[in-house]
């Protein structure tokens, strides 16, 4: 059956442009989102994909860009406005008529996450739930694989896996599964509409086995090394990785450390909805250590180790003053995902003691400091969330 044109915005990013070569793959017409035409527009269009140029928080451009497709995946980028753009995408695919739009979220969202990108994220799915005539599906999934396997050149030539995940442990997907669940929900939004999921790895991993993954595949000894704070962000700094981004990274890495992404991982999720089973980390490996910035010589070695040692006198990130140089709004008791009861329970923890305290005995709200990442407990219960 011949299948509608498909339109994936955040089509340079990682899972949109893995959503395009999927669809592309299976004979889908897909319409890519880019904002500008450069070198990786010029490359979705010779892997076979029509490109338009679209602002994500304009509207009449977002209704050109949909003309003639049917369904959508909707990319959340990093942005303190993103739920501006989520909801304009939103009123588009209404007027447009689209029958679908598969919105990617995050396993973490809530209304009173710390962070501003996963409140938003929260918000904005509400948003896509409430579209009149237009089915809607979400995924969310957890720490992606990437997170880890971006700083592969460290590995590969400095023998290093840099962390800030402490010993906590999730199942992390490829960005490659994650799109092969948009892409199958995408060719049949009827079968899913409603529904969510959470594509993951096939098992959990702590930093020390993906470092012990890292070793077998490149060869050579890599170590986990936990990085302090300070130091990350000033690498996030070099590595351009985007303030706002690492506004939210401080929270979720304390997520982590306090098991958020191994709750209920991994799931069957990718097996269920693509009809083969996840990727395990080994191959996301095999998969980066083919980067250029991955290949053993001496100018990647040097490029890798100059950055390395220049980092603790580089000038950081300062996400502090970011939050409060554009006001972002702050719950009154924000609250990391293991220590709401509300996002415990609606995730699949299983605890009679946390149902009740939902109601009696709320946990203690975090408490944020602006000088660094002291996210401590208070004693005095605030009773406003989540009733
Ligand atoms: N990383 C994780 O562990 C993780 C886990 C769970 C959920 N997520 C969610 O994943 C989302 C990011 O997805 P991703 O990694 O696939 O994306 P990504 O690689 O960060 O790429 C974002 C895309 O959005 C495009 N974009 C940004 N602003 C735009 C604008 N104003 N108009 C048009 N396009 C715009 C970018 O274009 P340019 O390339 O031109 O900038 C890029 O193509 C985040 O919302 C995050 O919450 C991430």
């Amino acid at each position: 059956m011949k299948q509608p044109k498909i339109l994936v915005t955040g089509a340079t990013g990682r899972t949109g442009r893995a959503v395009v070569d999927d669809l592309l793959a299976k004979g889908v017409p897909v319409r890519a989102v880019v904002r500008s035409r450069d070198a990786r527009s010029a490359a979705l269009e010779r892997a076979g994909a029509e490109t338009v140029v679209a602002d994500m928080f304009d509207f009449d451009q977002l209704l050109v860009a949909m003309q003639g497709t049917r369904r959508a995946y909707y990319v959340p980028f990093y942005d303190p406005y993103m739920i501006q753009s989520a909801a304009t995408f939103a009123a588009a695919a209404q007027e447009a008529k689209l029958e679908a739009v598969v919105s990617l979220g995050q396993w973490l969202a809530s209304p009173v996450h710390p962070a501003l990108t996963t409140r938003q994220t929260w918000l904005a799915q509400q948003v896509f739930s409430m579209m009149s005539g237009v089915a809607h599906v979400r995924v969310n999934p957890g720490y992606f694989a990437d997170n880890s396997l971006r700083l592969i050149d460290y590995a590969a030539h400095l023998g290093v896996l840099p962390t800030i995940t402490g010993d906590g442990k999730d199942a992390p997907p490829s960005n490659e599964d994650i799109a092969r669940v948009v892409a199958a929900v995408l060719l049949d939004p009827d079968k899913h509409a409603g529904r969510e999921y959470r594509p993951t790895g096939p098992a959990l991993l702590s930093a020390s086995d993906m470092a012990e993954i890292l070793s077998r595949v490149l060869g050579r000894k890599v170590r986990r090394v936990d990085l302090p704070w300070w130091i990350f962000r000033k690498a996030a700094r070099i590595g351009n990785v985007g303030e706002f981004l690492v506004s939210g990274l401080r929270y979720y890495a304390e997520d982590h450390k306090q098991g958020a992404f191994a709750l209920g991982a991994p799931t069957n999720h990718v097996l269920e909805v693509t009809g083969r089973p996840a990727e395990d980390f080994e191959t996301s490996v095999r998969r980066y250590a083919t980067r250029p910035e991955a290949q053993r010589n001496f100018a990647n070695w040097r490029r890798t180790f100059v950055g390395f040692i220049r980092t603790p006198i580089m000038i950081g990130y300062n996400p502090e003053r970011l939050e409060r140089e554009l006001r972002f709004p702050k719950p009154p008791a924000p609250r990391l995902a293991m220590a709401n009861d509300r996002w415990k329970l609606e995730h699949g923890a299983e605890s009679g003691r946390e149902q009740s305290s939902l109601t009696d005995h709320p946990s203690p709200p975090l408490q944020l400091s602006n000088k660094n990442l002291r996210i401590a407990r208070t004693t005095s219960a605030s009773s406003t969330m989540y009733t």
